[in-house]
């Protein structure tokens, strides 16, 4: 970025402050924030007529106020598809991790002064993955990527989408539309939350719709946390209605429901999804890709429009 252009870096690596924000979007042409930089209503009130485009670091664009953008004629563009393969892969490293007691094994053997004693029948006792049932919300690029993993493990496939997605998909996933969300999580063993945050789908997973999952099921977050009533999950699982969770992003990141952190039940990850080197090297490539040609005067490959959400 700096050899293209005039380019003024946030080096600390932390989320710049709302003054940092619009003073930013007072003076650049372009911002390029994160899932930590909100340029909401307000920061783009006070944006300068210079600011026409905002490309995001990322794929989630719920950072980003999208309809003041396009009313404001700010160009707003992401990330896709250079995060799917590590995202899907962390996804099912907590679907994996989670029935299997992963963490708490190593938590156990970590500890000082540990009492293990040697392996025996009924240690460590999980639930088995295989054959279980799978139900993935949002089946776009990251969703489809989770079930190709899942069906390898001998997960079966159900989703819900707002779509039916093609049938040749279908079919290679052998994978089970439902239309009724409600339907699908009475009926789950695994959740897999892969859809983005956006009005429609905030609390998605709500209070009332927890209480369908089976007192064995599990749930797992690597999309928004936003999407899952974060208290009431916690309230579930330390009440032992919901088996467990793999949450990898939360409703008020950074903090984190003390609850969850305390349960054995629930293996939390700090936003780690797409933290892969070669990942963010390409996130990095698209947002260079999307300004320059931007700036050449084109349209940007990855531009967003509210509609898409
Ligand atoms: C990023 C993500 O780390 O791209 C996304 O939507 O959630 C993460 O993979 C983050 O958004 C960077 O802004």
């Amino acid at each position: 970025m700096r050899e293209l252009f005039d380019t003024r870096l946030n080096v600390d690596d932390r989320p710049l402050t709302k003054a940092e924000l619009v003073d930013a979007a007072q003076s650049a042409d372009v911002l390029v924030p994160t899932v930590t930089d909100r340029i909401d209503r307000a920061v783009l009130a006070q944006a300068g007529p210079q600011l026409k485009l905002i490309a995001n670091f990322g794929t989630g664009v719920d950072n980003v106020d999208l309809e003041t953008a396009r009313n404001r004629s700010i160009i707003v563009t992401n990330t896709p598809g250079v995060l799917t393969e590590d995202t899907a892969d962390m996804t099912m490293a907590l679907i994996l991790a989670v029935p299997r007691r992963l963490a708490e094994g190593t938590s156990y053997l970590k500890q000082e002064n540990h009492s293990w004693s040697g392996w025996s029948p009924t240690w460590m006792l999980g639930h088995r993955i295989f054959g279980k049932r799978l139900g993935i919300i949002g089946m776009g690029r990251i969703g489809t990527a989770v079930a190709r993993r899942a069906k390898a493990f001998g997960l079966q496939i159900h989703y819900h989408n707002r779509r039916r997605v093609a049938e040749e998909v279908e079919q290679e996933l052998e994978a089970t539309y439902w239309e009724s969300l409600d339907q699908m999580l009475a009926r789950m063993d695994i959740i897999s939350v892969n859809c983005p945050h956006t009005p429609a789908t905030y609390h998605l997973l709500s209070a009332r719709r927890l209480k369908l999952l089976k007192p064995t099921a599990y749930i797992v977050n690597t999309a928004r946390g936003e999407v899952i009533d974060e208290n009431e999950l916690a309230r579930l699982i330390e009440g032992g209605k919901v088996a467990g969770a793999g949450l990898d992003v939360f409703e008020h990141e950074p903090a984190v429901n003390p609850k969850l952190l305390a349960s054995d039940q629930v293996v939390a990850l700090p936003h780690m999804g797409s933290a892969t080197i070669e990942g963010r090297v390409d996130m990095g490539e698209k947002v260079i890709i999307n300004i320059k040609t931007f700036m050449d005067g084109h349209a940007p490959p990855d531009r967003v429009f509210p509609a898409m959400f």
